[in-house]
């Protein structure tokens, strides 16, 4: 039940590159402008409270493989019966995917009101786009993406207040060949599979732990001769690798297999995007533009 003198509500959200955090306080700041109380919690940083003691739920997460990166479906799943309303926004680089709307229907499952969705461009850095020589939307999200998440997060009372306010369609299935990434990248496959492939070469490694220190899962820890070793709780983001200064880190991105993959998308840029990109190379595990 929505308390009728002081909202409380609880924002869960997860962003490795900032661009979703962007948001998330872009929506507190709409939220607290008509008088809500807001905890943000970052899901890097542990479990998030209960719900119990709050009577509307955010959620902020990024598109991650045309659906959700899995500590966040994992997080959805923990959330018991849901009595109250909920809203989300969701960070997008090229084809958003099924993400938003797998969100948006587990949470209507467990007995949630949805009163607002907010889909929004992000920056893409992912690994592979940069290893083919790309960063799409750069710059977003801008100066007008961010005053429409304060906007956002300002009618989210409006929304409640109104019993008849219906939220955003959902979004559109992608295409098979989006769908085939996904299957391929499906949590069982990289917590079994993909994540014996992330292999750090020893004779490169510094022993320097920008992995460690990125890994947003706390999935990397130096072992007893101080490289890193990389469990299985992996979310295949490859930010470890990316960031790596020294190109000791190598995945099934670099395998021959992948290729293809990373060619089609390459090849769909400007269709999904237009000249929304920027060219770019690593330096010494930094995205310098070209
Ligand atoms: C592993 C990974 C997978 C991604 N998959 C998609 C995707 O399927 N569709 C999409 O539009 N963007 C995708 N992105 C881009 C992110 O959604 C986008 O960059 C977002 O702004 C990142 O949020 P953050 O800055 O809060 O981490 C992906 C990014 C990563 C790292
Ligand atoms: S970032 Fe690279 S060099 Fe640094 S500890 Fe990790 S693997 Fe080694
Ligand atoms: S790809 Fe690397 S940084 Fe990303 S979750 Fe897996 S081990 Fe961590």
């Amino acid at each position: 039940m929505v308390n009728k003198f002081m909202v409380k509500c609880l924002i869960v959200y997860f962003s490795v590159g900032g661009t979703t955090k962007k948001v998330a306080n872009k929506v507190v700041a709409g939220l607290e402008s008509v008088g809500y109380d807001v905890d943000l919690h970052d899901l890097t940083g542990g479990v998030p409270p209960s719900i119990e003691n709050y009577d509307l739920l955010g959620i902020g997460t990024p598109a991650y493989f045309v659906s959700l990166p899995f500590n966040v479906a994992d997080y959805l799943k923990t959330i018991p019966k849901l009595n109250i309303p909920f809203f989300s926004f969701i960070l997008y680089g090229f084809v958003i995917g099924e993400g938003g709307n797998r969100l948006r229907k587990k949470l209507t499952k467990k007995g949630g009101r949805d009163v607002g969705y907010l889909k929004t461009r992000g920056r893409e850095d992912f690994y592979g786009f940069v290893k083919s020589g790309y960063v799409l939307f750069p710059n977003s999200p801008n100066a007008e993406d961010l005053e429409r998440a304060e906007n956002f997060g300002k009618n989210i009372k409006s929304n409640i207040e109104n019993e008849n306010y219906i939220s955003e369609e959902f979004d559109e299935r992608p295409p098979f060949m989006f769908r085939f990434q996904r299957a391929i990248n499906a949590k069982w496959i990289t917590h079994s599979m993909l994540y014996k492939m992330i292999k750090v070469n020893k004779s490169k490694c510094t022993k320097c732990g920008i992995c460690v220190n990125i890994c947003p899962t706390h999935n990397i820890v130096m072992d007893d001769s101080g490289f890193p070793k990389i469990g299985k709780d992996c979310l295949g983001c490859y930010y470890c690798e990316r960031d790596c200064p020294e190109e000791a880190i190598t995945s099934i991105l670099d395998t021959k297999m992948a290729k293809p993959i990373l060619k089609y998308n390459e090849n769909l840029i400007p269709k999904v995007v237009g000249d929304n990109f920027e060219r770019v190379q690593l330096i010494n595990g930094k995205v310098e533009k070209i």
